[in-house]
């Protein structure tokens, strides 16, 4: 069977596409699990998650061997035991997510809901928070499903204030939009390889703040047991045979965010959100969120009356090899998932897209 052999320009919610520098790292010589040339990486991972998560020094990050939701796991299996109370937010289909999970490891789970394409209001945060005691408020910072930021910092604040531990979903932010976990008390964050960072999906950077490391719970998971982890990543005791590749690619990544500057990193995301927002304007595109609401790195475009939106992104992939998303659950057929991250988010995308999202739109009508 052979494999694919074009490249495709992925601009949909994950995964973005992945640098030279990055692919290069994948084809690397194998080494196995306890290389010392393989644990020099692990190291590297390590040190370069805490500054990109803008973690304390103290606190402990590694990247989980799977996707996000494996991050999302590690975080509540290690953070949950049964009848742990806990506040989640929901904006949209990763927030249910959240609370699914967090259910499924046994807390008594209540939601604060907000209205799918807008962000939370922390007042309703508040609100819950004084109505009830909670172990745990769980948020996603980036929703991918609705293309809104929610505002963890000032959550953060709310749920230290009644002594909760602070979960937050970074998988769609990290290395692409602002997220200062130590700053606004973030006790145990979550992402992915594939999106802001710009590796290939696989590896779930994860980190637990001090005050989180204080409080683990006995893991029921063999495998997201953040003792027997560190015990790896740390102590070099085998516990399960980590990827190579996905090792060297995760890391070529954390050095090229490194090289940008972080800082610098989050600003290109920016400065190319605002130009698609206005080239969709040109387009006479709306987005759904509200502009201080919006993401960076995932963009919501409003589905035009009497287009055909299935067309369009096929005849995206098909004619220009140019992948963007559907919309999700209560959004499906009426948003377009437009993510321009990582090494993908530039102002030459901006504008292919923009030229064949015109022509894709113009013969899509119904
Ligand atoms: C906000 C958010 N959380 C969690 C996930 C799950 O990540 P994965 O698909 O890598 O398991 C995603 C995936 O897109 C996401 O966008």
């Amino acid at each position: 069977m052979s494999l694919p052999n074009t490249p495709r320009l992925l601009l949909g919610p994950g995964p973005s596409p992945v640098s030279a520098r990055v692919a290069a790292a994948l084809a690397a010589p194998q080494r196995s699990h306890l290389d010392p040339e393989l644990v020099a990486q692990l190291d590297r991972i390590r040190g370069a998650l805490l500054r990109v998560f803008r973690a304390d020094p103290a606190a402990a990050a590694l990247a989980i061997s799977g996707t996000g939701t494996s991050g999302m796991e590690a975080v509540i299996a290690n953070l949950t035991r049964p009848g742990s109370r806990a506040l989640v937010v929901v904006t949209g289909y990763f927030g249910e997510r959240l609370a699914t999970m967090l259910a499924r490891y046994g807390a008594d789970v209540t939601c604060v809901e907000g209205e799918w394409g807008r962000a939370i209001d922390p007042a309703a945060v508040e609100a819950r928070l004084k109505e009830a005691t909670f172990d745990l408020v769980a948020v996603v910072h980036a929703e991918t499903s609705t293309g809104v930021c929610n505002p963890v910092a000032d959550i953060a604040r709310l749920a230290h204030a009644h002594d909760a531990l602070v979960i937050v979903d970074a998988v769609t932010s990290l290395g692409a939009m602002p997220l200062e976990v130590a700053a606004w008390g973030v006790d145990a964050c979550y992402s992915c390889s594939q999106k802001g960072l710009g590796a290939p999906s696989g590896m779930a950077p994860v980190v637990f703040s001090p005050r989180a490391l204080e409080r683990l719970v006995d893991c029921r998971s063999f495998y997201l047991d953040l003792n027997l982890l560190l015990d790896y990543w740390v102590r070099r005791k085998y516990h399960h045979t980590i990827s190579a590749p996905l090792v060297y690619a995760l890391a070529e990544a954390l050095g090229e965010v490194e090289d940008e500057g972080l800082e610098a990193r989050w600003e290109r995301h920016r400065m190319v959100h605002e130009a698609f927002v206005e080239a969709m304007a040109r387009l006479g595109l709306t987005l759904l969120p509200p502009p201080p609401e919006r993401l960076w790195s995932l963009n919501t475009v409003r589905v035009p009356a009497g287009v055909d939106e299935a067309r369009v992104r096929k005849q995206l992939l098909e004619r220009e090899s140019i992948e963007i998303g559907a919309g999700l659950g209560p959004l499906a057929g009426q948003i377009f998932r437009i993510g321009l991250m990582g090494s993908g988010a530039t102002l030459e995308n901006v504008e292919r897209l923009s030229t064949a999202l015109a022509a894709a739109l113009q013969e899509s009508r119904v």
